[in-house]
């Protein structure tokens, strides 16, 4: 796992967006896996900054909610139609976003892996972290080989989305994610963390063990998993720990 350090959360958006324009120049067909949330937030301006088009890519969300309206602001795939499908030029039935509305969620959440696995996997997978460590919906306690399925949200989890929402009571319980084994199948792993919130988080995916207590620590044991903070998401880690980007 590599571990870089960049200035800002504006410089880690250029960097990791840098990796992805250069993976849809090699392959304008490549298979990016997309993350919502704040972290990443800079990637996708950074690409939209740098006139990055994916008119050929397909993407496939980590995760969505289950039991939002559909078109739903703050569903996960509305935001990536805002950050992603839009500014990117990303072809709407190429982006891929589990259905948190269908009937039999189990079933969209099986469905949704075999998805993955017919457009021949995902190539670079964009990440970010919890304050708890998780990583798209897997909590703590998820095995680290979880296949996309139907979870529970913890109250920690939902306090920290609320701000997406009226307020706590507004965020969904339930929802669909990705999970750990099918994360773990990406063939890159790109995990952005920018606030000083995600310093404990960080702190233990890079020197505590590889345990379903920290389901970002898949990280740890994946062949081609990179890291990039900014120093308030690295605070307390020492130099030796990381390169400068
Ligand atoms: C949500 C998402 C995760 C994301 C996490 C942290 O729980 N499901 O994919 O990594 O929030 O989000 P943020 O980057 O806004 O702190």
């Amino acid at each position: 796992m590599r571990i870089l350090l960049t200035a800002d959360p504006s410089a880690a958006g250029d960097l990791v967006a840098r990796e992805i324009a250069r993976a849809v120049d090699r392959d304008p067909a490549t298979v990016l896996g997309v993350a919502t949330g704040g972290s990443p937030e800079p990637v996708y301006r950074s690409l939209a900054r740098a006139g990055v088009r994916l008119p050929h890519a397909t993407a496939f969300a980590l995760d969505e909610y289950v039991g939002l309206p559909p078109g739903h602001p703050e569903s996960y795939r509305a935001v990536l139609q805002r950050l992603v499908q839009l500014p990117l030029g990303l072809a709407a039935d190429r982006l891929h976003v589990p259905d948190g509305a269908a009937a039999d969620p189990d079933a969209e959440a099986a469905a949704y892996d075999a998805r993955i696995d017919e457009a021949g996997g995902v190539g670079l997978q964009l990440l970010g972290i919890g304050r708890n460590g998780h990583i798209a919906f897997n909590e703590p306690g998820s095995a680290l080989d979880t296949p996309t399925r139907v979870v529970r949200l913890t109250e920690d989890t939902r306090r920290a989305n609320a701000r997406f929402f009226t307020g706590i009571d507004d965020v969904p319980e339930r929802a669909i994610t990705q999970g750990l084994g099918t994360i773990a199948r990406a063939r890159r792993l790109m995990l952005i963390a920018t606030t000083e919130d995600k310093a404990d988080a960080v702190r233990a995916l890079v020197r505590g063990p590889v345990t379903s207590d920290l389901p970002a620590s898949i990280l740890r044991i994946h062949p081609d998993a990179t890291v990039v903070l900014t120093p308030e998401a690295a605070t307390g880690l020492s130099e030796e720990e990381f390169e400068a980007a």
